[in-house]
């Protein structure tokens, strides 16, 4: 019989739960990296001036656009879209400058979306650890970020992250500057030093209050990204249902939702930066919940930039989410019912071998 420890997880469990969580320890470096690699592949992008910016990506690849549209934070100089489809639901301009991001290089919806973007003659970019979007990166002159392999997509993300944000420093328009990259570095690199040990300090006494509970996570401006990130990584690591709603708008329906009873832990993303109106929607929001009875709580860190603030709230939630993996026994490096959901979806093959015929033309 495979040993046990008190929590009753097998060794193998236990091991992989310390392994996620050193690898959240090493973001830091993940993100230095990403920012060289990026500088480095985005160079032929020099100067190109871009009408839109479109981010291609699906899971912890997709997020990357969306944690770099926040970072860039509003108001934009240029229409930031992030789309995780099969296609591109605007027409692609010449003038556009698509990002694909697949860390295995190989996802479907990722690719046939590129491939719409190349028929269109977009300026193209990509982000990958190999596979397919590699390949036909390095055979077709596409700027290519190559990030490091043998990760699952999702610890990869900072990397990622940072890979984007250094090939847009290329770009004018966007007002991307490694300096502020490289200062949230450092941010991160002290914030970091306090999460020691999985089950003992903040992410632990976090993830013991909301276990066993449905967590509800609400995300505002630019902070809609890490949100999501808390929802994703709930679901990838912790094994645990989670759902996401975006203020102001959880004001115009989902507040009527709480008249029904449930067992849930109720998020809000807090800012430095936040919006006095935002900050008594909370304060209302959470009065109320508490009055009914709800757990609630909030997710907020110190920091000097929106940029440093989403990378160190990205750092404290995949902690907490391996402490709560911890907690409940989940091995937060295995995935079980994805890889059977790819299985499932046999067409998804046609439609990537039919996206990788396109770029031969
Ligand atoms: C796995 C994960 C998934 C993948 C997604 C897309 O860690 O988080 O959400 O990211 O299935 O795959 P890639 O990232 O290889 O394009």
């Amino acid at each position: 019989m495979r040993e046990t420890n008190p929590n009753g997880m097998g060794n193998d469990v236990n091991d992989r739960i310390h392994a996620a969580w050193e690898l959240v320890r090493s973001s830091a470096k993940l993100y230095s990296k990403g920012l060289e690699t990026g500088i480095n592949a985005g160079k032929g992008l020099e100067g190109e001036e871009i009408e839109r910016l479109i981010f291609l990506g699906m899971g912890g690849s997709g997020i990357v656009g969306d944690i770099i549209r926040d970072m860039l934070a509003a108001p934009y100089t240029i229409p930031v879209h992030i789309f995780k489809d099969y296609s591109i639901p605007i027409k692609p301009r010449k003038d556009d400058l698509v990002i694909a991001v697949s860390y295995s290089g190989g996802t479907t919806e990722t690719l046939t979306a590129f491939a719409q973007a190349h028929e269109a003659g977009c300026k193209l970019a990509a982000i990958t650890s190999g596979g397919d979007l590699a390949k036909l990166a390095e055979k077709k002159g596409i700027p290519l970020a190559t990030v490091s392999s043998g990760l699952q997509p999702r610890y990869a993300a900072p990397e990622m992250v940072s890979a984007a944000y250094g090939l847009l420093t290329h770009i004018t328009q966007t007002r991307t500057e490694a300096k502020i990259m490289r200062d949230a570095i450092e941010e991160l690199r002290e914030y970091i030093e306090q999460f020691k040990k999985v089950n003992e300090g903040e992410a632990y006494e976090y993830a013991k209050s909301i276990n066993n509970k449905i967590a509800v996570i609400y995300g505002h401006t630019h902070l809609f990204s890490t949100a999501y990130r808390l929802k994703a990584q709930l679901n990838e690591n912790a094994k645990s249902q989670a759902f996401l709603a975006q203020l102001p708008e959880a004001c115009h329906n989902e507040v009527e939702g709480w008249l029904m009873k449930t067992e849930t832990a109720h998020i809000f993303l807090r800012s430095g930066y936040e919006p006095p109106i935002i900050t008594s929607m909370v304060k209302w929001m959470t009065e109320t919940l508490l009055s009914r009875g709800y757990t609630v709580k909030e997710l907020r860190t110190e920091a000097k930039s929106h940029v440093a603030e989403i990378m160190k709230l990205v750092a404290l939630i995949d902690f907490i989410s391996i402490s709560l993996a911890a907690l409940r026994g989940a091995d937060p490096l295995t995935l079980h019912l994805l890889p059977e959901v790819r299985k499932a979806l046999q067409l998804n093959e046609r439609l990537r071998q039919y996206a990788l015929s396109s770029f031969a033309k």
